[in-house]
């Protein structure tokens, strides 16, 4: 399974980066806010870090604006991947930049359904939300599952990104239902490398080292 991260902090994807296990980033325009920085400055640097599918979100609303805007930061870089919310005007944006070659990532993907068109439109990458909809009392596992099941019956190309990924379980469990990739933030990172057996292990090794080194 890929790994992507989910965040607009450049030391946050340098560290990652560092241990080797992810080849995306996933931003959006709540996650550049956090930084305070400007938009187009945080995506040249994370393109500089990662080379890997970086995935920029259009604020537009109409398929016009989001297609200018796509266009726009799909110059910044080739890994650019334009994310776009799933909304009619979104579909159509799709449709235009997919057959210009520029990829997409629908976002905003709380239906089954939602991530049909998407795939049908053109979309690279469909992005369920898990935690958001766990947040209302709904299963976002169950809409992964379903998205998997109706992507491998129909044999479409566009990748799964479990999104809005709030702990290791979410990881976990969409890797064993087929997602393509999960998007995390930085500390869950951590949090999946985390075993306290791993810990005490290695405790009592280098303390049973210590009685034999200088033998
Ligand atoms: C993914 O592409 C989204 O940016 C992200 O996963 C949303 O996560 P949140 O629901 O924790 O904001």
């Amino acid at each position: 399974m890929k790994l992507f991260l989910d965040t607009a902090n450049v030391e946050e994807i340098r560290q990652a980066a560092e241990l080797g296990v992810i080849c995306g980033v996933t931003t959006n325009p709540t996650l550049i806010a956090r930084e305070g920085r400007n938009f187009q400055e945080v995506i040249k640097e994370i393109a500089q870090i990662i080379d890997g599918p970086i995935s920029a979100e259009v604020v537009g609303i109409t398929k016009e604006e989001m297609v200018l805007e796509a266009k726009e930061l799909a110059k910044i870089h080739k890994n650019i991947i334009i994310k776009i919310p799933l909304i009619p005007e979104g579909l159509k944006a799709i449709k235009v930049l997919s057959s210009l070659g520029i990829k997409t990532n629908a976002t905003l993907i709380f239906s089954v359904n939602q991530a049909i068109l998407a795939a049908n439109a053109g979309a690279t990458y469909v992005s369920p939300f898990i935690g958001r909809l766990d947040d209302i009392s709904h299963d976002g596992m169950e809409l992964v599952s379903d998205i998997c099941q109706v992507f491998v019956n129909y044999n479409y190309e566009t990748e799964i990104i479990a999104a809005s990924v709030r702990h290791p379980i979410h990881v976990a469990q969409s890797a064993k239902l087929g997602a393509h990739i999960a998007t995390v933030p930085y500390k869950l990172i951590l949090q999946m490398c985390k075993h306290p057996l791993t810990d005490l292990g290695l405790e009592n090794f280098l303390k049973d080292w210590e009685k034999v080194k200088n033998k």
